[in-house]
């Protein structure tokens, strides 16, 4: 299969949004982009579509997808009994990079998207594109990140052709995305609610607008029950093994002599103040800032299978706000492990 990537901007008059909406009306799937990072889109309520993002991606089909919807009307069409407290979250983070956990209406998703859960992940996007192909196509969009299974998600347009090319019909390319890790995942459908994985919206920005909510730590999650079946799986890693490291440079410059001593040649993710030090291979993390760590994590990670690095070192930030988003993200992909001097 020929894979195209269309340039979009949103805005103005575009054929690309034509062609989009006619593929997923033909049971088809597009990648597109969103604020968080690029989805692989296919129409929630057709098996078929469904079935083609499993397997474009090569995921387990155990581990059920996010609903995208352009408008609030579309939402009871698919979920039943909404709590006052999923309507508080939504009111104030949608469109915007939140998924809520909400009772499905039976019969109205496949069966597939929801992976044989009771419930359903929904989301409305703030993209100008995903908005826009959303509302003109106006079904629910099941949709995961754009990459193949396990890998980094997709940043940019040209990550997902790097992963899916031939293996979809068309990317709709609108350029880098703004947040750079994935929505927060709420469930709301528990007497408490509880972040089954943070994101963009922070545990204080919900505790200001519903009261107490819970955020298991990474640990927790593993020992009870995988509430979110894709916890379980290996995410978001390339193919050299990753450490995380102390964000301080003379830690990161006495591994790096060590290891050159040991004749291994190594990839360093970390903000620009590391750049000077003899790593092998640099990658940003920009000023270190979380906003900026965010948006170049995954970018960064994914440029190490550009590399023949045999160890890729990843310098770690704090776990305050969005700082528990990219810790989520950088603890999965080095599966917990530190360079120890
Ligand atoms: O930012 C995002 O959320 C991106 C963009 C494309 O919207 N999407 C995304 O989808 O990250 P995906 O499939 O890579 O991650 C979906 C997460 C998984 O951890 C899955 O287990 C969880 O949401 N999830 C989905 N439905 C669920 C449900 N009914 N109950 C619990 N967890 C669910
Ligand atoms: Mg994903």
């Amino acid at each position: 299969m020929e894979t195209k990537r269309l340039i979009v901007d949103g805005v103005i008059e575009d054929p690309a949004f034509d062609e989009a909406v006619a593929l997923l009306k033909a049971g088809q799937v597009v990648a597109f982009p969103t604020e968080t990072v690029y989805g692989l889109g296919g129409i929630a309520t057709n098996d078929e579509a469904v079935k083609a993002i499993y397997a474009a991606k090569g995921r387990p089909s155990d581990n059920p997808l996010i609903v995208h919807i352009g408008n609030f009307e579309q939402l009871e069409r698919y979920v039943d009994n909404i709590s006052e407290k999923a309507k508080k979250c939504m009111a104030a983070f949608w469109p915007g990079p939140l998924t809520v956990i909400c009772h499905v209406k039976p019969g109205t998703l496949s069966q597939k998207v929801t992976a044989g859960l009771d419930t359903v992940g929904i989301r409305m996007p703030d993209h100008p594109v995903a908005l826009r192909l959303l509302r003109q196509l106006d079904e629910p969009v099941a949709a995961p990140s754009a990459n193949t299974s396990g890998k980094p998600s997709p940043t940019e347009g040209v990550h997902v052709e790097e992963d899916l090319a031939g293996r979809i019909p068309l990317i709709l390319d609108g350029g880098a995305t703004g947040i750079g890790v994935e929505s927060t995942v709420i469930d709301l459908t528990l007497e408490t609610p509880t972040i089954l994985r943070p994101g963009g919206i922070t545990k204080e920005m919900f505790e200001a607008v519903i009261g107490p909510v819970n955020e298991p730590t990474h640990i927790e999650q593993q020992a009870g029950a995988p509430k979110a079946p894709g916890m379980k799986y290996t995410h978001y890693a390339p193919d050299a093994p990753v450490f995380q490291i102390a964000n301080d440079v003379a830690t990161v410059r006495e591994a790096l002599t060590t290891l050159h001593a040991q004749g291994k040649k190594v990839a360093l993710l970390a903000p620009d103040t590391f750049s000077t030090l003899a790593a092998d291979w640099f990658f940003t993390f920009g000023d270190g800032s979380h906003e900026q760590m965010a948006a170049h994590l995954y970018d960064a990670l994914r440029a190490c299978n550009a590399t023949e690095a045999d160890i890729v070192l990843a310098t770690v930030t704090d776990k305050n706000d969005v700082g528990a988003a990219i810790m989520n993200r950088l603890e999965k992909s080095a599966g917990g492990h530190w360079y120890k001097i």
